[in-house]
């Protein structure tokens, strides 16, 4: 971001700020506040960070700025959940110091005490972060960017900084950020996977304050159209194989415009990463989901959260009193399509806690259209739909309001290809990309699709096929979207339709 578009954002923020006070008194009853997705309560957010589980407790950091709703200072948020869909909010984890602002990391949770930050028995809780001398930016260096060390030694609530911070120099790379930390059992060894302009570069260590440099991975491997960020290493099985998966956040370069996430599958032996493949796969084609990586300490199951916004226009969506919401946490399998490997995205089985069938059928045909928008009329916009086609024919999804504003999604068998079109789903006018459709190559190779839809008021996300293909977009629709609607070319069946209506999870609503 240059100085220019910084002051910009800064003469919006105080316009936006004024509204706030004036129009709107409660967090959970603004305009376009997601009802079942976390969101900061007031204020600017984007990157979820040191997402770790212990004790039957998920932690979610966050980047976050308290004093404005654009990006500033970064301090970590902190906010908690038993069950992934209700998050009670915490006091600021860490805020930044003379070393600099506290950019993206994660977090694990040291059972060793191999930091040696354990006391008294007690387990210490370690987060990896990025600080970022914004000193340094300013005066044209190259090395402000490093990692540091925090630990807490009950359970997550509060933090002490390391005393030798930094614990991994900057060798003289502008962007050199984001470390996320895993323990890597078969070599008794923490790594360190991090972002390295347009690479990654993998770190050893035994007691996270001493990094070695293993290798670098990324050289004419996967889209390169900005820098790489956020990244993820972690491994997943399949029919009882072991398959490495690495994530890597590109901003920009995604494949519908703006920031995206992308992902490699291969062999990991705790020193390099080796692909499986040279195509570049896509976590999510929709265009509100970056810098998104999985929960430590969970075992097997890896939880994912994104954030739902883009880099293009996140710090001028026309929310007004805070900015940016996460995706629903997605459970990530992985799945093999002829001779690739591919991920699985879904949502989180504990979003079933709050959802409610409304309707559901089986076995019929939609013949060029269907009107369900009865069964979700007092839904106040947050819905799911189910629904298992029976063959691979066109169809599309309408999701409308009473002002004529259309979110529209379906398949295009011709292109063999999904979509999602918000060119008229609402306000857009804040940048001129923002109203477009976003398409993906269908990955699945099946006779049938499957597709679940899940919509907060101003955001949809798309499960498709199982999750092989994921949108997931933002839109502001002028009033809640309480219209739904199916169109076919001819006579369709259908499997199975279900409709579900989703409980807030905001007290009171
Ligand atoms: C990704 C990112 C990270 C960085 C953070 C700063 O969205 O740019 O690379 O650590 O945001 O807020």
């Amino acid at each position: 971001m240059n100085e220019k578009t910084v002051i910009l954002l800064i003469c919006f923020t105080m316009m936006t700020d004024n509204l706030s006070a004036q129009d709107f008194n409660r967090a959970g009853n603004e305009k376009y506040r997601p009802q079942f997705h976390f969101s900061p309560e007031t204020k600017w957010m984007n990157d979820p960070n040191g997402m770790v589980y212990y004790k039957g407790t998920y932690h979610l950091f966050y980047q976050f700025y308290p004093d404005s709703t654009v990006w500033g200072p970064m301090h970590w948020g902190h906010a908690v959940s038993k069950d992934l869909v209700h998050w009670k909010n915490l006091p600021i984890a860490l805020y930044p110091d003379s070393l600099g602002y506290i950019f993206s990391g994660s977090a694990v949770v040291d059972i060793n005490n191999s930091s040696g930050f354990g006391k008294d028995g007690k387990v210490p809780m370690v987060a990896i972060f990025t600080h970022h001398d914004i000193k340094g930016e300013k005066a044209g260096t190259n090395d402000f960017q490093y990692q540091s060390l925090a630990y807490s030694l009950d359970s997550g609530t509060t933090w002490t900084k390391y005393a030798g911070n930094p614990v991994l120099k900057n060798p003289g790379i502008r962007d050199f950020r984001d470390p996320k930390v895993m323990w890597f059992e078969e070599g008794k060894k923490w790594i360190m996977t991090l972002a390295t302009k347009d690479r990654i570069t993998f770190y050893s260590s035994a007691d996270l304050k001493n990094w070695t440099r293993e290798s670098e991975f990324g050289n004419n491997l996967g889209a390169h159209g900005g820098v790489w960020e956020c990244p993820d290493l972690f491994p997943l099985e399949l029919n009882g194989k072991k398959y490495w998966v690495l994530l890597v956040s590109i901003n920009p370069g995604g494949p519908n415009g703006g920031s995206a996430t992308q992902y490699f599958t291969g062999d990991f032996d705790g020193k390099t990463f080796k692909s499986h493949s040279k195509e570049t796969k896509w976590v999510d084609y929709g265009t509100d989901n970056y810098a998104g990586v999985t929960f430590s300490n969970t075992g097997n199951r890896k939880i994912f959260i994104g954030w739902m916004s883009n880099w293009q226009y996140a710090q001028v969506v026309p929310t007004i009193s805070w900015r940016s919401a996460m995706t629903i946490p997605r459970d990530l399998r992985i799945e093999q399509v002829n001779d690739q490997f591919y991920l699985n995205s879904n949502p989180v089985k504990e979003l079933n806690k709050i959802t409610n069938l409304s309707f559901s059928k089986e076995n019929f045909v939609i013949n060029h259209k269907l009107d369900v928008s009865k069964k979700i009329a007092d839904s106040k916009g947050r819905f799911k739909l189910d629904i298992f086609f029976a063959g691979t024919d066109d169809f599309s999804i309408r999701i409308s309001n009473e002002r004529g504003e259309e979110l529209i999604l379906g398949y295009e068998k011709a292109a063999d290809q999904y979509f999602i079109d918000r060119t008229n789903a609402g306000e857009s006018d804040f940048e001129p990309g923002f109203a477009k459709k976003h398409t993906a190559p269908r990955i699945s190779k099946s006779s049938t699709i499957s597709l679940s839809l899940i919509v907060d008021h101003a955001s949809a996300e798309v499960f498709i096929d199982n999750g092989l293909n994921v949108f997931t977009d933002v839109f502001f629709p002028g009033s809640l979207p309480g219209n739904l609607k199916i169109f076919t070319k001819g006579k369709v069946r259908v499997n199975k339709l279900e409709l579900s209506k989703i409980e807030s999870v905001w007290p009171g609503f």
